[in-house]
């Protein structure tokens, strides 16, 4: 099986039709010299063998810069012990250039933390604009090329392709870029530009993809837009952009994608938008709109994906959405929608595998038979005012993620996820379930469980053992009323989060816990821990947040905690605790509540120790 063990692209797609003289020869030597070994895919990346995961220094990428420099088209475009490197100005002198890419793509696998580091820098070199030939530009994923859009793009009359995705650009886009007339594809997406988006893209009556996700803009949404006639794709998500939602963006009848998410868009969901007949995705979700969601909905047959959460939508949901044949996500959560759910559903949405109804006013007392017997994979009803026992399943197989937190379920767990064999994340927080934890038992792909807040007791030691999944991530299960003691903890184990906090739990923090390797967050505080701190918990150097306050601890707090660079929170309050506290950051830095209520802590930010006789107590 051959995949991407890693690709890192600073692919020079150099496509020259209207040649110079030495322009020719440079690109036949980047081509040749591109073409062998690990790097045989050629221009557009690349691979190396998993199996040796060695990537080819000389081949890979080296030469290409080799040969800038041989050809002194750019002196300052690398120096030659770093790898990092500049865009080269004297580019504009290839006034013949159709196609410039300058890309880096990550893919599966490990990246060599020297090619992680890895970055051209620099600016935008305004002679680029002296490529009149030039029809692809790509210059993405460089988050060390800064500054602004050069005005002299304007003169770039052939470009088709403009991508400047996920760089580091600041500033207006130009208006200038309006005189593009040629434009099919302009994406700016992942940058820091600001200012208002300029009316003049309303000009580019070929364009296609139009991305500006992910920047600073504020202010309308331009009405211009209406012009964009062959537009296919919209992606404004992620910026500041406020108002309302243009009724003409209805005029876009190819548009098949459209994501305005995470805006401060407000008023209501234009009706005209429901005449997009082609529309596969939209997204207006993490915006301020309001009224009810237009019944004519039902005429987006194409829809595959429907997310309109964080708003404040009022009003039942329109029958009409369960005549979406294609709909398979549908996300309506947070906002103010009612009861009853269509009566529709039970025979439509033939297509549905993700549903998010969570955290509306609904008051849904059980899990509606529809939907307990469908084939879904995501099922999200947090708050949803659910009661009595947890619901049964029919089709658990397919489940991949279940939330039923904060309802009221009461009852047992036990058998709950027997059948659940492809689950990977489960929250059922904030509910009134009365179980064993021990009789629990969860499918080995387990990665995400949240079971906090409710009266579950018994035992850890069956949910963490070492039979515990690789794949489990996160579990919280603090606020119950589990007993027993911390059990001991294998290598291998993958944990980030461990929040047992608020329990009854006794006994020592076992010396294994540095097996817990990846541990980002440990919580168990208010327990009834006693022994001491071991040291080995200073070589769990991912932990940010470590909580061990309210229980029995004493000893010192060692001083191999120091080694713990990533922490950004600990509090050992009200323990047994004595001697200094590692004088060092950010331990001399956390404020002095951290360690109030111990028996005799001392040194900053307590007052000074007084001397070795106190430490000697501590021990
Ligand atoms: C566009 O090109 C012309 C002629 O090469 C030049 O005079 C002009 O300054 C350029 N415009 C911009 C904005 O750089
Ligand atoms: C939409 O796309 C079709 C073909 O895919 C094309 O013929 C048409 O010009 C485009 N524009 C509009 C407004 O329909
Ligand atoms: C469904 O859509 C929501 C909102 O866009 C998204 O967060 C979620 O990941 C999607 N679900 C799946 C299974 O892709
Ligand atoms: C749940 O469903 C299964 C299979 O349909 C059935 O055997 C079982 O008795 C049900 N359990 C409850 C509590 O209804
Ligand atoms: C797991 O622990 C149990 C009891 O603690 C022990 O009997 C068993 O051999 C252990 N299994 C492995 C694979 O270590």
């Amino acid at each position: 099986m051959k995949f991407l063990m890693w690709v890192f692209k600073i692919v020079f797609i150099l496509t020259l039709f209207h040649l110079f003289s030495s322009s020719l020869s440079l690109g036949q030597e980047l081509r040749s010299s591109t073409s062998t070994d690990c790097c045989g895919g050629g221009w557009e990346g690349v691979e190396c063998d998993p199996a040796t995961g060695r990537w080819d220094e000389t081949h890979c990428w080296y030469n290409p810069i080799e040969l800038f420099k041989s050809h002194k088209i750019a002196a300052t475009f690398l120096d030659d012990n770093s790898l990092q490197g500049y865009i080269p100005s004297g580019l504009g002198h290839l006034s013949s250039l159709q196609t410039l890419s300058l890309g880096r793509i990550i893919c599966q696998g490990q990246i060599p933390s020297i090619v992680a580091s890895i970055y051209m820098k620099g600016v935008l070199s305004p002679t680029l604009g002296d490529l009149h030939f030039l029809e692809t530009m790509i210059i993405s994923g460089m988050k060390h090329i800064a500054g602004t859009i050069p005005l002299s793009f304007s003169n770039l009359t052939r470009l088709q392709q403009l991508i400047l995705d996920d760089n580091s650009l600041q500033g207006y886009i130009p208006s200038g870029l309006g005189h593009l007339s040629s434009l099919q594809t302009l994406s700016l997406g992942g940058n820091h530009l600001s200012g208002q988006i300029p009316s003049i893209i309303g000009n580019f009556k070929n364009l296609q993809q139009l991305s500006l996700a992910g920047n600073l803009l504020k202010g309308p949404i331009p009405t211009a837009f209406k012009n964009l006639v062959d537009l296919q794709s919209l992606d404004l998500s992620h910026n500041l952009l406020s108002g309302l939602v243009p009724d003409s963006l209805g005029q876009l009848q190819n548009l098949t994608y459209l994501d305005l998410s995470s805006n401060q868009l407000s008023g209501q969901i234009p009706i005209s938008l429901c005449n997009l007949l082609k529309l596969s995705f939209l997204s207006l979700d993490h915006n301020q709109m309001t009224g009810r969601i237009p019944s004519q909905i039902g005429k987006l047959k194409a829809l595959t994906s429907l997310s309109l959460s964080f708003n404040k939508l009022t009003g039942q949901i329109p029958e009409s959405i369960a005549g979406l044949p294609n709909l398979w996500n549908l996300s309506l959560s947070r906002n103010d929608l009612l009861d009853p759910l269509p009566i529709a559903f039970s025979k439509g949405l033939p297509s549905l595998l993700s549903i998010d109804l969570s955290y509306n006013n609904f008051n849904l007392g059980t899990v509606p038979e529809w939907l307990r017997t469908r084939e879904l994979s995501d099922v999200n009803l947090a708050g949803c005012k659910l009661r009595g026992t947890l619901p049964n399943f029919t089709r658990p197989d397919s489940l991949s993620s279940i939330d039923l937190s904060d309802n009221a379920f009461t009852g047992g767990v036990s058998n709950f996820f027997a059948r659940m064999s492809s689950l990977q994340k489960a929250k059922i927080s904030n509910n009134q379930l009365k179980s064993d934890i021990a009789g629990i038992k969860l499918s080995d792909g387990i990665s995400s469980l949240d079971l906090h807040s409710n009266q579950l007791f018994g035992s850890l030691s069956r949910i963490l053992s070492n039979k515990t999944s690789k794949f489990l991530e996160a579990i919280d299960v603090s606020n119950n009323q589990l007993s027993g003691n911390i059990p001991e903890f294998i290598d291998g184990l993958n944990l980030k989060v461990l929040n047992l906090g608020s329990n009854k739990i006794a006994g020592q923090i076992p010396t294994s816990i540095s097996n817990l390797d990846k541990l980002e967050m440990l919580d168990i505080s208010r327990n009834q821990i006693t022994g001491t701190i071991p040291i080995s918990l200073g070589s769990l150097v991912k932990l940010q947040w470590l909580d061990l306050s309210i229980n029995k601890i004493s000893g010192k707090i060692p001083d191999s905690l120091l080694g713990i660079e990533a922490l950004r929170h600990a509090n050992f309050r009200a323990n047994r605790l004595c001697g200094e506290i590692p004088q060092g950051r950010p331990y001399n830095i956390f404020p002095a509540a951290a360690y109030a209520h111990n028996l005799c802590l001392c040194g900053k930010p307590l007052p000074t120790c007084k001397g070795k006789k106190q430490e000697k107590l501590g021990q």
